[in-house]
């Protein structure tokens, strides 16, 4: 049991007075202690007042391989030698976009970026151009980053969101631009019918159908059978691009995204995370006639650290680990989560405490709820929030790091041995509720 995390509580005090919140990203404010690490390998983390946990938090996503990864650690190193950056074209450029080509069924054409939320940017901005249309139909609790023209509707409260069949467009941030609701339509999720309606009543102005293929960011929900693809047809008749939005399901669900694994094709897919392993990159993917807009039909677009060596380097590597012996890395680790899905149902059963698990092995999710079954934003609205967090503190100080919202995300380098450690700390966090 983990007694202390005073260095980190200090250093947190000190950072403070520097640096705004004492925290890189206001979201890491929200774990029940902001530790302060100093080391990591495989599946575990160690903080600065010794303490190791098992990690499932995988720095929200990106460290699919695990931490120190031995190929990873030996590339980076080596490429650290030669120039950091060029601004300027280089083999590795080409060498990843055919790698993700390969894998990615909508990758005809591939553009690099750093940060999902700039992926995103790209996509609508193309989306819009191509079609000429303005709106972007986006779906609630479906977070597509940070920037005002996406932050709608992420996480609206039940006195936001209005009715079921035309939910409200409700901005996400205080000083955001409050033009970015007019711009996007919000429909409910894991809905054809509903959404049928809206597109009808929006006809002509839908420029893209923008979606997380398995709703990760608010209690990884998945879709229902058959939706992705009567999404599909929708998109097509009325005339929309269907973007997936893969930051969290690429190269992590299957080396070629949700659009493998359900068998949907996007037009456009944005990806992040786990592509890179750990390093900064962001990716858009999708049709050549699509992404060629940025060259021939006046869509606008940069970013000083676009397709930079070292990003590359560490998504070479990592699309290499990730794809070798067919996919056997995300085969590991989706059966790894599975396994660990599987124990925290029994856990909770044999506690007596209602929960479900949801998701799939590699991105998971517990809700402390009555429901039987989740499927879409508003069925979270029931979870037992204070539940969850008094369970995320008995797990931290059982040494099991989750992310701070109830998701667990399952790398390559997790083994058998570490799922059952990590149950048997479990079962204690459960008794302690
Ligand atoms: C589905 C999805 N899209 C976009 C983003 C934004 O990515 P980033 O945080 O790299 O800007 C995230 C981040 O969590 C995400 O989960």
């Amino acid at each position: 049991m983990i007694t202390t995390w005073n260095r980190s509580r200090q250093m947190l005090d000190r950072s403070r007075r520097s640096l705004a919140g004492g925290v890189s990203s206001p979201f890491r404010a929200k774990a029940p202690v902001p530790l302060f690490f100093e080391s990591g390998s495989g599946a575990r983390l160690r903080d600065v007042d010794g303490n190791e946990y098992i990690d499932y938090q995988l720095a929200w996503g990106p460290m699919i391989l695990g931490y120190s990864h031995p190929a990873m650690v030996e590339r980076l190193r080596k490429q650290a030698e030669k120039p950091l950056s060029y601004g300027a074209q280089h083999e590795l450029e080409f060498i990843v976009a055919e790698k993700i080509q390969a894998l990615v069924p909508c990758a005809e054409l591939v553009a690099f970026t750093s940060s999902g939320s700039e992926a995103v940017q790209l996509a609508h901005r193309l989306a819009r151009a191509f079609t000429g249309r303005p709106l972007i139909l986006k779906f609630e609790g479906h977070y597509h980053g940070w920037m005002d023209s996406a932050l709608v509707s992420y996480k609206p409260q039940p006195d936001e969101v209005g009715p079921r069949e035309t939910p409200q467009s409700v901005l996400g941030s205080k000083g955001q631009a409050a033009n970015a609701a007019d711009n996007t339509v919000v429909a409910p999720w894991n809905d054809l019918e509903i959404l049928d309606r809206i597109l009808a009543a929006n006809k002509g102005a839908v420029a893209a159908i923008m979606m997380e293929a398995v709703l990760c960011n608010s209690g990884c929900l998945m879709p229902s059978p058959g939706y992705l693809a009567g999404v599909r047809e929708l998109a097509d008749r009325y005339g929309a691009l269907l973007i997936f939005d893969e930051v969290i399901t690429g190269f992590r669900i299957d080396p070629g995204g949700a659009q493998t694994h359900f068998g949907v094709k996007p037009d456009l897919a944005t990806f992040g995370k786990a592509v890179g392993g750990g390093v900064p990159l962001s990716v858009v993917a999708g049709r050549a006639g699509i992404m060629g807009m940025m060259f021939t039909g006046g869509v606008v677009f940069g970013g000083t650290f676009n397709g930079n060596p070292f990003s590359l380097a560490g998504a070479d590597v990592c699309l290499d680990e990730l794809s070798r012996d067919g996919g056997a890395a995300l085969r590991h680790a989706n059966c790894m989560g599975e396994r660990l899905m599987d124990g925290i149902r029994s856990l909770s059963a044999a506690h007596k405490i209602p929960l479900q698990v949801t998701g799939f092995g590699a991105a998971f999710y517990l809700h402390f709820t009555d429901r039987e079954t989740l499927s879409s934003y508003r069925d979270t609205f029931d979870d037992n929030r204070d539940r969850l967090q008094k369970f995320l503190y008995a797990a931290m100080e059982a040494g099991v790091i989750l992310v701070p919202d109830g998701r667990l995300y399952v790398s390559a380098a997790h083994s058998e041995a570490d799922v059952a450690e990590t149950l048997d700390k479990l079962s204690g966090a459960f008794e302690r509720l």
